[in-house]
């Protein structure tokens, strides 16, 4: 019989896991906060089914056997019928909701909450939501390092990582199934989580909160690397934006500088000091651009920088329509080398 269960649990589990399968995978956790939720949604899943199987077979039951007797009203049979009432419509509801109470608080309590347990250590990570893309600000003793990227998040594998929320304009929502939760971004405050994942892996989130019309295409990315890789990208990281020596990247970068491109972006090691969309120091460090909507490669680069309004329409990043031909090129030659 235990087998028996246990096989039909494990083929649930399978016809779960193949219809959820992708990138963004609920039940496939990686890390422990995303096995919490994982686990108290599975216990919740299998507890109900029970009920429901057994609420169906009692339906059955009345409608197939007791036909007859529903016709009339039939009078109340008092100690029989007080029983079921007593039994069924009160105790085991009772039960099972008080069960499935503990076990929501066993879940809570997996994720810290509230500024005294969040204190220490401070946060290594400020996200910071945009519309429509993420601001990643890395903290060391709660100041703003030097390190300021987008869309993007490095983190240790294996360790906890505290992480701050806030947002530029209007509630956004963190989501990355295979570590967390939902949390929102909400204006004006400060929210906090604590992500770990348990090994080096990729890991794929969304915006969950609708924020505007590109919310779908506010798309999170959070690489996960070993302890040692990640304190080189982050050294990496650090380091000012490289200085062009070839001809074409130095003219991409004199047209970078004399453009709008400054008002908008940080470039740092250069006049570029705008703070409105993303620091492009290592842009080209990125796999993708534009919330992570487009892979982040000559074309989309091309195309992004002169028709960003077609690709993403109502984003703050205008048409740079100024840049063609022999510019255009050198602009996007100069942005590739910002590694
Ligand atoms: Cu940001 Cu939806």
């Amino acid at each position: 019989m235990k087998t028996r269960v246990r096989a039909g649990l494990a083929a649930a589990a399978a016809l779960g896991a193949a219809s959820c399968g992708g990138p963004q995978n609920m039940l496939a956790p990686g890390g422990p906060a995303a096995r919490e939720l994982a686990e108290a949604g599975w216990f919740v899943l299998i507890v109900f089914s029970v009920v429901s199987v057994v609420m169906w077979a009692l339906i059955l039951w009345l409608a197939l056997r007791k036909r007859g007797t529903l016709a009339e009203h039939a009078p109340w049979n008092a100690p029989e019928d007080t029983r079921w009432l007593t039994i069924g419509g009160f105790a085991i509801p009772t039960i099972i909701l008080a069960i499935m109470f503990i076990v929501t608080l066993k879940t809570m309590a997996a994720f810290p909450m509230g500024d005294n347990e969040m204190h220490a250590p401070p946060p290594m990570l400020r996200v910071v939501g945009h519309q429509w893309w993420w601001e990643l600000q890395y903290l060391v003793g709660g100041e703003t390092h030097r390190v300021v990227t987008a869309n993007e998040i490095h983190i240790p594998s294996g360790q906890p990582v505290d992480i701050e929320l806030v947002s530029a304009d209007v509630i956004h929502s963190f989501w990355v199934p295979e570590l967390h939760g939902k949390v929102d971004l909400v204006p004006g405050h400060v929210n906090r989580i604590r992500v770990q994942a348990d090994r080096p892996q990729t890991f794929r989130g969304e915006c969950a909160e609708f924020c505007g019309v590109q919310h779908a295409n506010m798309i999170l990315l959070v690489q996960a690397d070993a302890p040692d890789a990640f304190r080189a990208w982050l050294a990496g990281q650090a380091n000012d934006a490289v200085a062009p020596s070839a001809a074409d990247v130095m003219h991409g970068q004199q047209l970078v500088l004399s453009q709008a491109c400054v008002l908008c972006h940080t470039i740092r090691g250069t006049g570029a000091h705008g703070v409105v969309g993303p620091d492009l120091t290592h842009l080209a460090s990125r796999r993708r651009i534009a919330g992570n909507e487009l892979a982040n490669n000559t074309a989309n680069l091309s195309a992004w920088v002169t028709h960003a309004q077609s690709l993403k329409p109502s984003a703050q990043m205008p048409n740079l329509s100024v840049f063609t031909g022999e510019e255009l090129r050198d602009v996007v030659a100069y942005l590739e080398t910002l590694k």
